[in-house]
């Protein structure tokens, strides 16, 4: 089987590569090979490579940047998608995609589920809703997941730019009023190799949108201070954090309040299991304070 991964140097891509190469031949496609905003280069790639799977990693994720950049976010995050799921339609391929929790607006109370509305505040997760409706629309074989808060090891991300700025301050304020799952890079992977697995032996094919996050939840200020916490007890020089309204940390681009997504969906048809958001956070410390020491 031919796979080819798209944004194969980004967080998810990344875990990507590990997850997928014992699934077949995998093609790991950086901006270099194929560039999203080149509609007419990325469909003639398509046609030479002729894959069977594509799982698309490639996004433009720079939310507060998306509100001066709309047009460059809708070429890569919707015109791009559009590309794929055309291709995918036309050759009975398979596309495997990932969305986000910004397609809701936060307003509710409970978890998002698949089947509730989405009402996108910020250009980013406008232009990610209308790559999920191109998909759709396309009537391509697909597994959408969407997926918050991602971290890894790889780029740079809410767990490292914490960290770091913790050695440089004494005192750090952070949002409380966002609540949602932090999930790893490394959990989505894994359960994207395991939902294609089930997918190409057939023993379980059922494609579309679905909610992927680590179980649990927390905001951003109890996301700080869990792994700060853990830094602090090895003994590091580690700032006092403090909690605030997002009212007092304004952003260019509008962020949802209740960011949980429901998940039910995602272990009823596959059976997968998705262990509390502590879970991986711990252990991608221990990798963090292993290269430290290295
Ligand atoms: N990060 C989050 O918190 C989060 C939350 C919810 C959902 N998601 C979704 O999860 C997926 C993966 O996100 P991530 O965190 O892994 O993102 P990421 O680390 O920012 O990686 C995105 C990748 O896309 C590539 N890319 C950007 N523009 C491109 C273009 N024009 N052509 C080709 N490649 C391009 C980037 O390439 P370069 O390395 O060359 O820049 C990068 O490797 C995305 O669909 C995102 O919307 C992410």
């Amino acid at each position: 089987m031919s796979i080819l991964l798209l944004g194969a140097n980004g967080q998810v891509g990344s875990a990507l590569r590990k997850s997928l190469r014992p699934m077949g031949t995998l093609i790991e496609c950086t901006r270099d090979q194929a560039d999203l905003e080149d509609a007419t280069a990325l469909r003639s790639f398509l046609t030479d490579i002729k894959p069977r799977v594509i799982v698309n990693a490639a996004a433009y994720t720079a939310v507060d940047r998306a509100e001066d950049e709309p047009d460059r976010a809708k070429r890569i995050n919707s015109d791009a998608v559009e590309v794929l799921a055309q291709y995918a339609a036309r050759t009975d391929a398979l596309l495997v995609h990932y969305s986000t929790d910004y397609v809701f607006d936060g307003e509710g109370d409970k978890p998002y589920a698949e089947t509730d509305d989405p009402n996108p505040q910020s250009v980013y997760g406008k232009t990610k809703l209308d790559g999920e409706r191109a998909i759709q629309s396309s009537g391509c074989e697909h597994y959408i997941f969407r997926t918050s808060w991602v971290y890894s090891d790889t780029g740079n991300n809410f767990v490292k730019s914490i960290r770091r700025l913790a050695t440089e301050h004494e005192e750090l304020t952070i949002v409380d009023d966002q609540i949602g799952a932090p999930t790893s890079a490394n959990l989505i992977a894994s359960v994207t190799a395991d939902v294609l697995s089930q997918h190409t032996q057939g023993t379980r094919q059922r494609t579309g949108l679905y909610h992927l996050t680590a179980s649990g939840e927390t905001s951003w200020y109890g996301f700080a201070q869990h792994f700060l916490e853990a830094d602090r007890t090895s003994g590091a020089r580690i700032a006092r954090v403090l909690p605030i309204p997002s009212e007092s940390y304004p952003t260019k681009a509008t962020r949802p309040k209740n960011s949980r997504l429901d998940t039910q969906k995602l272990r009823d048809a596959f059976g997968v299991v998705l262990p509390d958001w502590r879970v991986d956070v711990d252990s991608l410390l221990a990798t963090m304070r292993l290269q430290e020491t290295l």
